[in-house]
């Protein structure tokens, strides 16, 4: 079903095209795509690395790889690598950029992992979903929150809250280990795409 959804809804609201400019990869890059999912990044991410360079999808959910391989296989694309891994403890070790839409709200410590994702690559970009928006916006999220519940392990707190602390976190985390930050929001502000590029000096470096 995820598949679908992703699908249907690939071009609203140009999240997924505005979080890959904002990569701001170059032809012959190297990008990483942390849970994946069905691919819906891809063709984007390889446009934007062209033919001379690489995208690798990594996920954790056997069957969203199946996906995504099939839809490799179907539009004959050569340089696109699926693995199937941790993003919590990445297979890989270096690469000039890093996308993650929709999954570090997974995480239970999103900071500690996004800020492992800056030592591998100059840039990162995470999308997430940033409650608190307007609330129209913040009811439907709500919603979908609690239908969604075991995802993100919401048992008993508030769901909004939940997402809140853990996109914020993710924030935190560029902000703590990346040179600059930008933001960009989506859709009435439900969804923010963060953009961190370069490493942050340490005091006393
Ligand atoms: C909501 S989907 C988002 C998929 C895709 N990024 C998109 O924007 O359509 C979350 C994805 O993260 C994957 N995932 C969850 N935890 C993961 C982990 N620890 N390592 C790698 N992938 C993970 C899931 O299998 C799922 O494919």
């Amino acid at each position: 079903m995820y598949d679908w959804f992703a699908r249907a809804t690939a071009s609203v609201g140009d999240v997924r095209t505005g979080c890959v400019r904002a990569l701001d990869l170059d032809p012959g890059d190297t990008v990483v795509e942390f849970g994946c999912g069905p691919g819906v990044n891809v063709p984007a991410l390889r446009e934007a690395v062209g033919p001379t360079g690489r995208v690798v999808g990594v996920d954790i959910t056997g069957a969203m790889l199946g996906r995504a391989r099939g839809l490799a296989e179907r539009r004959g694309w050569e340089n696109v690598e699926f693995v199937r891994g941790d993003a919590t403890d990445p297979p890989v070790r270096s690469a000039d950029a890093v996308l993650a839409t929709f999954v570090t709200s997974l995480f239970p410590d999103p900071y500690a992992v996004v800020s492992d994702w800056c030592e591998l690559a100059d840039a990162v970009v995470v999308a997430a979903f940033a409650p608190r928006g307007n609330r129209p916006a913040n009811a439907a999220l709500a919603g979908f929150a609690r239908v969604n519940g075991r995802l993100f392990d919401l048992d008993s707190d508030d769901p909004l809250d939940r997402l809140d602390a853990r996109t914020t976190a993710a924030r935190r985390a560029l902000a703590d280990n990346a040179e600059t930050v930008t933001e960009e929001r989506y859709l009435f502000g439900t969804i923010t795409a963060y953009a961190g590029h370069g490493r942050a000096v340490a005091p006393g470096e």
